[in-house]
């Protein structure tokens, strides 16, 4: 093994996300002077079955200090792993996990383990002389994903009254990755006149899209629809839409009863296929291509049904209910719920876990779209994720913002060095 391969230091630190929460930074040195670095995600309307992110708590940040997490990598994981080489992602991982100790990674913390493992990949593609979505995907990474662009939030992503989490845009007629961004960027700001010309406020969610108090979600997919149509693009074969219900959040047991709530609609007390109705009527009355979590992750009925009722018309993707974990997935496969996995790294916390997670939803015909989180840095490592693995689709906020437009921007670089070789579907991968 060359220098440049072998790993001499790690280096964590406390840095901010986009919420002004503390998460980590990671450098990986090798002992020629190569670094890999890499800054951690963080999600707010998580599954409760994610890998353990380590906070301090105490009143230091509110409790959100991540100093043990910097020093677990600092003191224990650098001792695990210096001297390996970068190039060798399974082995290190499996060391980081051993290291761990436990089933969620509460023990040293995912973040901490998860900054590790990126950090030694890209200090792996850095020692290559060659760029990450190479590195990760081979010689024939060439397709730049659909992006599926969150412009109205709502949920626990803003502080409005609109239920549903994400209403997304999916501009998919279009032959070229940055043509299409460029019209996702056109809608954008047409929504912003629209909300304006409505009295509505225009200020911005977690995720960088607009968060105006709409009185029912129908509302908004109306005013997306409208957006689309003013630019000039046609709804349906220009753009599609899509929705993060996010039903964990909506979810509620109540003396044995088990029930969604809509309280943004009026509509309380909705059982399982009540709210597969609910559903049914969006996707009859708008072009709906994607659905994610439209049911809770604690009611695996619900999901069947979903699947059973528009499974064969809709992307219906598992982002809480699959948390990125293989084995939930092999059990997913195994029901018949959902027909795609929402990718987030840190909700399993290794680059390895993270692919062989899709290489299970692959196997089976399921899709996978790779995503960010609500607390995004300017990390760009899932551009690179998303093209080296070809899964065609990517989910990273409106194009607002530059822990979003991170992503963005590297996705546009990607596809300029790529040149005529790169490649877009132009049309929904679903
Ligand atoms: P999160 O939201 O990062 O807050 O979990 C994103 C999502 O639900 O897809
Ligand atoms: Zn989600």
């Amino acid at each position: 093994m060359g220098k440049e391969f072998r790993i001499s230091k790690l280096f964590a630190y406390e840095v901010l996300d986009s919420r002004g929460n503390p998460t980590l930074a990671v450098e990986c040195y090798t002992e020629d002077g190569t670094v890999g670095s890499a800054m951690v995600p963080s999600g707010a309307s998580t599954g409760s079955k994610e890998a353990v992110e380590l906070r301090d708590g105490g009143t230091r940040f509110m409790g959100k200090g991540v100093r043990k997490a910097v020093s677990n990598v600092n003191e224990i994981l650098a001792e695990a792993i210096v001297g390996m080489d970068v190039r060798e992602q399974i082995a290190i991982d499996k060391r980081l996990l051993f290291t761990d100790g436990t089933d969620n990674k509460s023990r040293i913390g995912a973040n901490a383990i998860l900054g590790v493992s990126l950090a030694v990949s890209r200090a792996a593609a850095n020692a290559l002389g060659i760029s990450l979505f190479r590195y990760l995907g081979g010689s024939n990474a060439n397709l730049l994903p659909t992006p599926l662009m969150n412009v109205i939030n709502g949920g626990v992503h803003a502080d409005n009254s609109l239920d549903i989490q994400e209403f997304m845009i999916v501009p998919v007629g279009f032959s070229c990755f940055s043509d299409a961004l460029r019209a996702g960027v056109e809608v954008y700001h047409q929504i912003k006149s629209i909300l304006k010309s409505k009295g509505y406020s225009s200020a911005v969610g977690d995720e960088g899209g607009f968060a105006p108090s709409l009185n029912t979600n129908r509302e908004a997919l109306d005013i997306l629809s409208e957006a689309i149509e003013r630019s000039g693009y046609k709804l349906g074969s220009n753009f599609a839409l899509a929705l993060d219900v996010a039903a964990s959040e909506l979810y509620y047991e109540d003396e044995g009863a088990k029930f969604y709530s809509l309280p943004g609609e009026k509509r309380e007390k909705l059982s399982s296929e009540q709210m597969v109705e609910y559903f049914v009527d969006l996707v009859e009355n708008y072009p709906i291509v994607s659905i994610e979590d439209p049911m809770s992750e604690y009611d695996w009925e619900g999901w069947e049904l979903i699947t059973k009722e528009l499974g064969s018309r809709v992307q219906l993707v598992g982002d809480d209910l699959f948390v990125t974990n293989s084995k939930i997935v092999r059990e997913g496969i195994r029901r018949k719920v959902a027909n795609a996995v929402l990718i987030k790294l840190n909700q399993v916390g290794t680059l390895s876990e993270t692919l062989q997670t899709v290489e299970t939803a692959r196997l089976s015909g399921y899709r996978c779209i790779v995503s960010h989180r609500s607390g995004e840095t300017e990390d760009s490592f899932i551009a690179d994720l998303a093209v080296a693995l070809g899964v065609g689709q990517i989910k990273t906020g409106a194009p607002a913002r530059s822990d979003r437009n991170a992503k963005y921007n590297r996705l546009l670089k990607i596809e300029n060095v790529l040149g005529e070789n790169a490649v877009y579907l132009g049309r929904a991968v679903f």
